[in-house]
């Protein structure tokens, strides 16, 4: 049985349908802070099944203990966290509890119940400021806000931890750029508020909910002068839990992947991938550069190829077309 923490958020609930897909059994925890429990119905819609759900918060301990106390966990996809990164400069302390009190939580339950296998939600943004492209596993690390320390913290929590017990197997996914949503439309990412990311803005704008995009900066030294990144379709990325599923069953140690397309794209051509799969025009304007920010970010993705056969293998305006075909329906 498998435990997917964040299981009703954006990529929790695409890798829950994979997972059912191949057969497997998962149970979904989330405390749909940042979710809706109709996710549980689409997930039935699109599979067939509809998977065990407990609205439960990862610091509340109690709670969290039943779900094992109830049920054999052998592996625990842990999504549940925190995102946004300007809320995290403006409140670090809410990310610090949730994000890592919250996973120290989890793991104290999981040791607990001799559940010794997890696979977490890392991030690209654990790679810093460097510049040398494209990032490898041993890129060095660094951070520029609280959310990217949550994930360096938490990464290095469970280094910790597979040192110090040899039967923990660990996974630790970078992800670079999620964007897209499953076919059915019946699952996507709709982000309250203001966006952070590119393209559930495009789609707010593609929908007129905003007047114009912001494209931060023209000036970098890439194609056009917009930041470049490496964008991958979230169909592929949940495609990406399953293979790491797949290998923790009978590994240990800890592993790191970057899961990522390996292809980096600019905002400009972001826009005009999403134009001409849409047939939409999307009104943008030129905004002065956001600190932080760096030019060019792109996976090397030959480790997640090599060890855990998977390839990405959606493009950009596949990419575009999914995204648009989920938020044009909601
Ligand atoms: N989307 C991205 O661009 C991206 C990139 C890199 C890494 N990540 C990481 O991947 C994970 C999933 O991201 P997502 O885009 O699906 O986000 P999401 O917000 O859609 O999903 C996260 C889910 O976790 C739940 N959650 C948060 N705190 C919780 C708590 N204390 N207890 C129980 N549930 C809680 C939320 O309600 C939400 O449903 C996160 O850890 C995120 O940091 C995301």
């Amino acid at each position: 049985m498998i435990l997917i923490t964040g299981g009703t958020g954006y990529i929790g609930s695409h890798t829950a349908v994979k997972l059912i897909e191949q057969n497997e059994d998962i149970i979904i925890l989330d405390n749909l802070y940042n979710s809706k429990s109709e996710v549980i119905d689409s997930i039935e819609t699109i599979t067939g099944k509809r998977p065990k759900f407990y609205q439960t918060d990862l610091l509340d301990i109690n709670g969290l203990e039943q779900i094992f106390k109830e049920n054999k966990i052998d592996c625990v996809i842990h999504f549940a966290g925190l995102k946004a990164v300007g809320e995290s400069v403006a409140q670090p302390l809410k990310y610090f509890n949730n994000n890592i009190t919250g996973t120290i939580n989890l793991l104290m339950a999981m040791q607990k119940y001799n559940c010794k296998k997890i696979i977490f939600s890392s991030s690209a943004t654990v790679y810093g400021t460097t510049q040398i492209m494209p990032l490898t596993e041993n890129s060095p690390l660094g951070v520029t806000n609280p959310y990217g320390r949550t994930k360096l913290v938490i990464e290095d929590m469970l280094k910790d931890l597979a040192n110090a017990d040899n039967e923990f197997c660990i996974i630790l996914l970078r992800y670079f750029n999620p964007i897209g949503a499953n076919q059915s439309n019946l699952i996507g990412e709709n982000p309250n508020g203001i966006p952070n990311n590119l393209m559930p803005y495009i789609c707010k704008v593609a929908k007129g909910e905003l007047p114009e995009l912001n494209v931060f900066g023209n000036d970098y030294d890439t194609v056009d002068g917009t930041g470049v990144r490496d964008y991958i379709h979230v169909e592929d990325l949940a495609i990406g839990h399953v293979k790491a599923y797949n290998k923790i069953k009978s590994n240990n140690g800890l592993h790191i992947y970057n899961l990522g397309t390996g292809n980096g794209y600019s905002v400009l051509q972001v826009i005009s991938s999403f134009e001409k799969a849409n047939n939409i025009k999307i009104n943008y304007n030129i905004a002065p550069r956001r600190t932080g920010d760096v030019a060019t970010v792109y996976a090397d993705t030959k480790k997640a190829e090599v060890e855990l056969d998977f390839k990405a293998k959606y493009g950009i305006e596949e990419m575009c077309r999914d995204s648009w075909n989920f938020y044009r329906n909601i």
